[in-house]
C-alpha cells in the first residue's frame, strides 16, 4: 500500500495515513483475545490508543516509501517504533521519574492502573516491540544481516547507549542550577537530548532504510536526517513545556517544578528556537542524496518545529 498524498505534499494526509496502518497493526499484536490478564492488556492498549501523533511510525514509513518500500511491508516495524516509544513515556510519568498525571490528555497510566501495573505494561510493550522487529524482518524477507542491523539499531536506540542513557541522564541533571560548577550544563543538555529522545527517532528513520534495503550512502544520509530532527523535536518540547497550554499538548509542562536541565531552561525560549531552526536546516540538507524521493521527510522536518502539540 503506497502513502497515496497529493503533490507536493499533503502532511496531514502522511500522518493520517500513518496513524491508520500502524492503528491496524497495534490492535492485532495487542488483540483482546488473547489469553492474557486482562489489567496488564488494558494498561498496554490504554497507552498506545491513548491517541498520540505517531511520529515515529510515520517516520518508519516515510522512510522506507522514500526508498521504494511500500508502506505496508514496513507496518510491523512502525507498531514496533510507537510501542518502545510508548513505553518510555508511561514510565517517564511515574512518580519516581517525571511524576506527571496527565499524558496524551488523559490520565497517565500508573494514575489508572497503579504504579506495578504501569512498569510492567511499559516492560511488556518494550518486549512485544522486538517481537514486532522480528515480524517484520520476516514481512520483508530480510537477508540475516540486515535482520540483524535491525534489531540491534533499536535495541542500540532504545537501551542505555541511547534512550534509557540519556533518560539517565535527565535524571541525574534535574536540579542542575545547584550543581557544583564544573558541570558543563551545555554539554550535559547535548547528551540527554542526543540520547532520550533523537537516538529512537533516528531509529524509526534507518529501520525504514534497512527494510528497503538503502545502500550506505543513503542510509548515513538518512540517520543524520534522523538525528537532526530528532534534537530539534526535543528542543521544541522543551519550548513548548513552557509556551503550551495543557489542553492543547495533552500533557502539563512540569519541567520548571522538577527544575529540568532543558534548552528554555537553560538558553531561553528564542535562543532554544534557533538552535532548533539550525537543526531544521541540517535535517533538511542531510537528504539531499535521496533527490526529489522525499518530499513527506522534508515536510516532517518543518512539522517539527511548526507544530502546537
Ligand atoms: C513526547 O513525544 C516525548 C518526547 C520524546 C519529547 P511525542 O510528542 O511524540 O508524544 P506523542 O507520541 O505525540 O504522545
Ligand atoms: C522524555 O522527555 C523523553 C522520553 C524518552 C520519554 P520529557 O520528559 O520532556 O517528555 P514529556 O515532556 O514528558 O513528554
Ligand atoms: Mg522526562
Ligand atoms: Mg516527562
Ligand atoms: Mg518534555
Amino acid at each position: 500500500m503506497k502513502l497515496s498524498v497529493a503533490s507536493p505534499i499533503d502532511l496531514a494526509a502522511v500522518f493520517e495515513q500513518g496513524r491508520r496502518l500502524v492503528e491496524r497493526t497495534l490492535d492485532e499484536m495487542l488483540s483482546p483475545s488473547l489469553d492474557i490478564p486482562t489489567k496488564i492488556l488494558d494498561a498496554m492498549r490504554y497507552s498506545i490508543f491513548a491517541g498520540g501523533k505517531r511520529l515515529r511510525p510515520t517516520l518508519v514509513y516515510a522512510s522506507a516509501e522514500a526508498l521504494g518500500l511500500a508502506a505496508a511491508k514496513a507496518s510491523s516495524a512502525a507498531a514496533a517504533f510507537e510501542m518502545i516509544h510508548t513505553y518510555s513515556l508511561i514510565h517517564d510519568d511515574l512518580p519516581a521519574m517525571d511524576d506527571d498525571d496527565l499524558r496524551r490528555g488523559k490520565p497517565t497510566n500508573h494514575k489508572v492502573f497503579g504504579e506495578g501495573i504501569a512498569i510492567l505494561a511499559g516492560d511488556a510493550l518494550l518486549t512485544l516491540a522486538f517481537e514486532a522487529l522480528g515480524r517484520a524482518s520476516l514481512d520483508c524477507s530480510l537477508p540475516s544481516k540486515a535482520c540483524a542491523e535491525l534489531i540491534m539499531s533499536a535495541a542500540d536506540a532504545a537501551g542505555f547507549k541511547g534512550m534509557v542513557g540519556g533518560q539517565a541522564a535527565d535524571l541525574d541533571a534535574e536540579g542542575w542550577r545547584r550543581k557544583n560548577h564544573g558541570f558543563r550544563a551545555g554539554r550535559v543538555l547535548e547528551y540527554i537530548h542526543r540520547h532520550k529522545t533523537a537516538a529512537l527517532i533516528r531509529a524509526s528513520v534507518e529501520a525504514g532504510a534497512i527494510l528497503a534495503g538503502a545502500r550506505p550512502a543513503l542510509r548515513r544520509a538518512l540517520k543524520r536526517y534522523g538525528d537532526a530532527i530528532g534534537l530539534a523535536f526535543q528542543i521544541a518540547d522543551d519550548i513548548l513545556d513552557v509556551t503550551a497550554n495543557a489542553a492543547t499538548l495533552g500533557k502539563r509542562g512540569s519541567d520548571r517544578d522538577n527544575d529540568k536541565l532543558t534548552y528554555a531552561s537553560l538558553y531561553g525560549v528564542e535562543s532554544a528556537r534557533r538552535r532548533a531552526l539550525a537543526c531544521v536546516r541540517e535535517a533538511h540538507a542531510a537528504l539531499k542524496p535521496l533527490g526529489p524521493r522525499a518530499p513527506a521527510l522534508h515536510a516532517i522536518a518543518d512539522f517539527i518545529l511548526s507544530r502546537d502539540r
